[in-house]
């Protein structure tokens, strides 16, 4: 029982760790395209919105379940209610989600390295610009984009798996903690350079305007979902993996304090992000709401076109790798700190376990885009790889629609619920004040945790089951 759990190195090292598994692909991918597709404007304050009042707080009470607890999620629930609680549950689905979303996040990231890699060739200068969109998805058989290829897709589904596997079989000192290090401050330097590049193009202005304008044009009650939804998938919340490193926490640690960085610097990353993008996008007179192209089709395109675009583009790309390979890490060690907890296994064991298995469970969201395979069209597969719910969606689509409409939410649905009226009232206010300058902010958060938090996830999930229907926004 004694056997000596893993700790941080510093306080520091946690807030980079906790910072790389929150800014990913969600912040540097997604959050853009979906910014561009609800029109910016308000999307963008009704976003800062719910991090500020669901996110935050549902960021705290994962900390604090993993650093009181000591524990992994599952075994986070047991200690803090009692052997075979119903809340073991919320653990279980936890460590579920993570295998599913690290399946195809890591597809995803393989794409992104694909673009470092056609960046570095030169290949996106040399096709003329009107076929750099058919370098992802052609829709043609005979000259398929990377979408349509299988095998590719595989092989930088297996690299980035294998990295992934490299760093967490380090541990958390010398595997995840000193890769954030070199990542996270890596990843910073090169959003601010691109960010200088993108405030000389012509399109800044518009930009900024689409960003922080008070656009409304194309906001619905569903743009309000979404950005509640993607306010915890970016946060890397409701399944484990704050728990997970907040195990690794030493009791004094400022909750509060820890909690605020960890979300302000996702925010920050992913602003400067739409920074980075629409800037360019608009310069070269790209449409903003070009959906998940936007990052792999209008972007290259973007870049095929601007002096020493070649370099930025593979800047930008590494930048994106990187910051997926901090949020997988994260991913792939809550399902590894259960075996390690749980099950006893050494690390070696459950690093190369784990990660095998997800990597054979990608297989079919690499094969996804094979249109012989699936027989999909692809054009319109392309269209729905983001948050596009209904019929005919492929396997990859499916996953991604269940692991942020259905089970992320029911996590942060139990977690909320969990720390608000499970937890002894007397250890939650403890935990929640230790050492903070922001202990008189104790009863807003669990009023949050008590209503706000349990009446927007469910929302988010009975609108994802069909419950509640809100007309599609338009398109
Ligand atoms: N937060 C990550 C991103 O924005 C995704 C993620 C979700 C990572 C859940 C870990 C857990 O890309």
């Amino acid at each position: 029982m004694s056997k000596e759990r893993a700790q941080w190195g510093s306080k520091f090292g946690f807030i980079l760790a906790a910072a790389g598994s929150a800014v990913g692909l969600g912040n540097i991918w997604k959050f853009p395209y979906i910014t561009g597709e609800n029109g910016g404007g308000w999307f963008v304050l009704i976003y800062l919105i719910c991090i500020a009042a669901v996110g935050l707080p549902i960021m705290i009470a994962e900390i604090f379940i993993g650093r009181t607890a000591r524990n992994s999620p599952v075994g986070a629930f047991r200690t803090l209610s009692t052997p075979g609680s119903p809340w073991l549950g919320v653990g279980w689905l936890g460590v579920v989600t993570a295998f599913v979303i690290l399946s195809y996040y890591s597809v995803v990231a393989g794409w992104s390295m694909h673009y470092v890699w056609l960046s570095l060739r030169g290949v996106l200068a040399q096709v003329p610009v009107d076929q750099v969109a058919g370098l992802f998805s052609s829709g043609d058989a005979a000259h398929p984009g990377l979408y349509e290829s299988p095998w590719t897709n595989l092989f930088w589904h297996l690299l980035f798996m294998a990295m992934t596997i490299g760093i967490v079989i380090g541990g958390v000192q010398h595997g995840v903690e000193r890769w954030s290090r070199i990542l996270m401050p890596a990843l910073f330097l090169i959003m601010l350079a691109l960010l200088v590049q993108a405030a000389l193009t012509p399109g800044f202005g518009q930009a900024l305007d689409f960003v922080f304008g008070p656009h409304t044009e194309k906001l619905t009650p569903a743009s309000v979902l979404e950005a509640l939804g993607h306010s915890f998938f970016t946060l890397s919340l409701g399944m484990g993996a704050m728990i997970t490193y907040g195990s690794y926490l030493t009791q004094e640690d400022d909750l509060v304090t820890t909690a605020i960085t960890v979300s302000v610097l996702d925010t920050l990353i992913a602003l400067m992000a739409c920074m980075v993008l629409f800037p360019v996008i608009f310069s070269y007179g790209m449409e903003p709401a070009a959906g998940p192209g936007l990052v792999f089709v209008s972007l290259p395109i973007a870049f095929a076109q601007m002096p020493a675009g070649m370099l930025w583009a593979t800047v930008f790309f590494v930048l994106l790798t990187f910051a997926a390979l901090t949020s997988a890490i994260s991913l792939l060690e809550v399902a590894v700190s259960y075996f390690i907890d749980e099950r006893g296994w050494a690390r070696r064991r459950a690093t190369w376990t784990c990660g095998i298995a997800i990597l054979l469970a990608g297989i079919p969201s690499a094969l996804s885009g094979g249109t012989r395979l699936f027989g999909a069209d692809v054009q319109a597969a392309t269209a729905r790889l983001g948050l596009r719910g209904g019929a005919g969606l492929n396997w990859f689509d499916t996953l991604d629609y269940l692991a942020s409409n259905w089970m992320l939410p029911l996590g942060g649905l139990g977690i909320a619920l969990f720390v608000a009226w499970r937890v002894g009232g007397r250890a939650r206010e403890e935990g929640f004040r230790a050492g903070t300058r922001y202990a008189r902010l104790y009863w807003g958060w669990v009023w949050l945790l008590r209503y706000l938090v349990p009446i927007g996830m469910s929302v988010v999930f009975l609108h994802a089951i069909g419950v509640i229907n809100f007309a599609a926004s338009g398109g």
